[in-house]
């Protein structure tokens, strides 16, 4: 039998992302130090024409799927998650989650929305493997993905140079039977 929704969760959904969805997001590009843990490039504030290219750019795609992170109760848009990369050959993806605004974070949204994203990439995309670089200093990311049941498999040595100092990227993987047997757990 398939499941009742494939792309919503209790209080979260995974929605199309679309140009009406830029002025939004848009706020978000402008944060310095939200910018500093999605990318290694310098934190340089997104632009409109930027963000029209990157959503463009999915649309067109076959190696790729952007999703707007929405909440149930009202459709607002909180965030946005991307698998790409797709190796279909090799049924790998990558797979990356921000939430944009801090008074979202830290109330399980992302928790949700990666398991609605892995659900889409395993039991949709029939992809046996999905993977994400995190950077050292993100605590928060670091334990979500370690909850959701990621495995650390390899570090970038002080491959990062910020304030400063520097800082490792860390890869992490989840293949669909670990996947599995978290929900089996989890029931
Ligand atoms: C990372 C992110 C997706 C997590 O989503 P979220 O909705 O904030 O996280 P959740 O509420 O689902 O869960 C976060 C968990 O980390 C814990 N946490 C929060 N801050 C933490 C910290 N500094 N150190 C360790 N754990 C922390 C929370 O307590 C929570 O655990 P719990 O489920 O046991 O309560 C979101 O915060 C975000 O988009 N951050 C900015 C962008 C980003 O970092 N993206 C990832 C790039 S790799």
């Amino acid at each position: 039998m398939l499941s009742e929704h494939l792309l919503q969760g209790t209080n979260v959904k995974l929605t199309a992302c679309t140009p009406h969805d830029i002025p939004v997001m848009l706020r978000w590009y402008q944060d310095d130090n939200l910018l500093r843990l999605l990318d290694a490039l310098p934190a340089r504030p997104r632009s409109e024409n930027g963000l029209a290219e990157w959503i463009s750019n999915h649309q067109k795609a076959t190696d790729s799927f952007l999703f707007g992170l929405r909440l149930c109760a009202d459709d607002t848009l909180i965030g946005c998650i991307e698998l790409d990369g797709i190796l279909w050959t090799h049924q790998t993806g990558w797979l990356a989650i921000v939430i944009g605004n801090a008074e979202h974070r830290d109330k399980g949204y992302g928790r949700e929305a990666m398991q609605l994203a892995l659900r889409f990439a395993f039991y949709e995309l029939n992809l046996y493997r999905v993977q994400l670089t995190v950077f050292g200093y993100n605590h928060r990311a670091i334990a979500l993905y370690e909850k959701i049941g990621f495995t650390r498999e390899g570090v970038y040595r002080e491959c990062l140079h910020r304030d400063g100092q520097r800082h490792d990227m860390i890869l992490y993987g989840i293949l669909r039977p670990e996947w599995e047997a978290r929900c089996a757990q989890a029931k």
